[in-house]
């Protein structure tokens, strides 16, 4: 079949699959090819370079990634240059690379800033395969950010030392590094000034980020987030996915006493039983985790919480995911994540013995999102009748309509004359599972 790519590539388009790391690291190569020249492919049209920036999490991301090749192929037999990157990269690219011909790149997490060379390669009918984890820094081979939204993430910390057992993300993203905090405050001001009002720390586990400031002086991320608290343009800051061993007094504190903080806590649990914890490899009880979550509340009362949970974890067993839903019930989550146990190759827990069945972990992720959406439901209709600001985002479906988000990370539709990228006051007018309406009360000075 004829491959008929461009020498060299004129448009490209990168699909992200995963995490909001993946989406932050997508956008970072779009930023890489656009300094080579390459432009974004308009909407609805063939790009002549298609990066699939991939996810490794659960089992049905990395099938995806093959159906994905397949549909890029074009009627007349020939394929754009596709490279491969994320975390199906990081994990089997000699078998993307042996399986998938049209591939000409395949690029790790950690190597993805040598895109360009490899672009260059591939123009000149060179496959290449680069999933090093280089000593050098990625970030300092990226270049300087010139774009933003309303909102934006920024990548403060990487990879993960902390093997759950069931999880990829420590062989896909590697050891933990926390980025440098002259880098980032660095980068969060260029991102303000390119217009983003809201800036989202992420990181694997984002609590366990540590620096030194400009006085010499050790910094957690209650540390990072007091400073990065002092850029006047930026209006609002969140972090996440946080662990909760790396959840310090200071941080809990942080949510009581820094404005710009916003009040929502993704603290993921997993599950509710403690033996379960164990085998998972999560490293605290349960009774831990209920207690952090109480010290935050009493820091900030009305803090929105949410939680990842796994479900049909090997050997649970029905009284187990009795004390997940109880946990549920306790802390009344705002939203949460709840996923069927899928087993990751090389990880301990795919050998592990008494493999539940997947009818059972259908019918328990069933109740368990029963539970949740109830939950989500309530926290929304609790927030009827609350007066708060919302964060413009961008046009809703209906003319004159405007979408945003609360503090607590719920999406707010309302009409009037704001602009994108606006904080104004709105009163909440009613609630549904998975948004609000509101009315607009005034713009809120900056
Ligand atoms: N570092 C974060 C998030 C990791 S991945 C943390 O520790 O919380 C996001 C979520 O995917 C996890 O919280 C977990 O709920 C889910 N997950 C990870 N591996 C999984 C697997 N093998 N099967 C099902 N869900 C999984
Ligand atoms: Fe995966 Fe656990 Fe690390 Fe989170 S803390 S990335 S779930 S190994
Ligand atoms: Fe997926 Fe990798 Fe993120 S496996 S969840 S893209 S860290």
């Amino acid at each position: 079949m004829p491959d008929t790519a461009p020498a060299i590539p004129k448009t490209y388009r990168v699909k992200s699959f995963g995490c909001q790391m993946n989406v932050y690291d997508g956008d970072r190569m779009a930023e890489l090819l656009a300094e080579q020249g390459i432009t974004p492919a308009p909407e609805g049209e063939d790009a002549d370079l298609v990066v699939l920036n991939t996810c490794h999490i659960r089992e049905k991301a990395a099938e995806k990634v093959y159906s994905d090749i397949g549909r890029l192929r074009r009627e007349d037999g020939s394929s754009p240059l596709i490279a491969v990157a994320g975390c199906v990269a990081q994990a089997e690219g000699e078998e993307i690379m042996a399986r998938a011909p049209a591939v000409k790149m395949v690029v790790g997490p950690q190597a993805y800033h040598r895109l360009p060379a490899m672009v260059k390669a591939a123009s000149e009918g060179r496959r290449t395969t680069d999933t090093d984890m280089p000593a050098e820094t990625k970030f300092d081979a990226l270049p300087k950010r010139r774009r933003a939204g309303p909102t934006a993430f920024l990548t403060v910390q990487e990879g993960c030392d902390k093997f759950c057992t069931y999880c990829v993300v420590p062989y896909t993203r590697g050891a933990e590094i926390s980025r440098p905090h002259a880098d980032l405050i660095d980068e969060a001001k260029r991102l303000v000034d390119a217009g983003a009002r809201e800036i989202t720390l992420l990181g694997q586990n984002v609590n366990a980020w540590t620096g030194e400031n400009a006085r010499g002086q050790t910094l957690g991320l209650d540390g990072l987030i007091r400073e990065l608290a002092e850029i006047p343009d930026l209006a609002r800051i969140r972090y996440t996915t946080s662990h909760p061993n790396d959840m310090t007094p200071g941080l809990i504190e942080a949510h009581g006493s820094i404005a710009k903080l916003m009040p929502f806590l993704h603290l993921p649990v997993q599950a509710g039983s403690d033996r379960v914890l164990k085998a998972m490899n999560r490293a605290h009880h349960v009774e831990k985790y209920l207690r952090i979550l109480e010290e935050v509340r009493q820091a900030r009362p009305d803090i929105a919480l949410s939680g990842d949970f796994i479900v049909g974890f090997p050997g649970e067993t029905e009284a187990e995911f009795a004390e997940t839903l109880a946990l549920v019930d306790a802390v009344g989550y705002a939203q949460c994540f709840s996923f069927k146990y899928s087993p990751r190759p090389g990880t301990p827990a795919a050998t592990m013995g008494d493999q539940i069945p997947a009818a059972v972990m259908d019918e328990r992720l069933k109740r368990l999102q029963d539970a949740l959406n109830r939950d989500q439901l309530a926290f929304n209709t609790a927030s009827v009748g609350k007066t708060c600001e919302v964060l413009v985002e961008r046009k809703g479906k209906h003319p004159g309509q405007w979408l945003g988000k609360s503090p607590w990370l719920q999406s707010v539709h309302f009409t009037g004359d704001v602009a994108v990228g606006d904080v104004v006051r709105v009163a909440l007018t009613s609630a549904g599972p998975n948004s609000l309406g509101a009315a607009l009360i005034a713009p809120v000075a900056a």
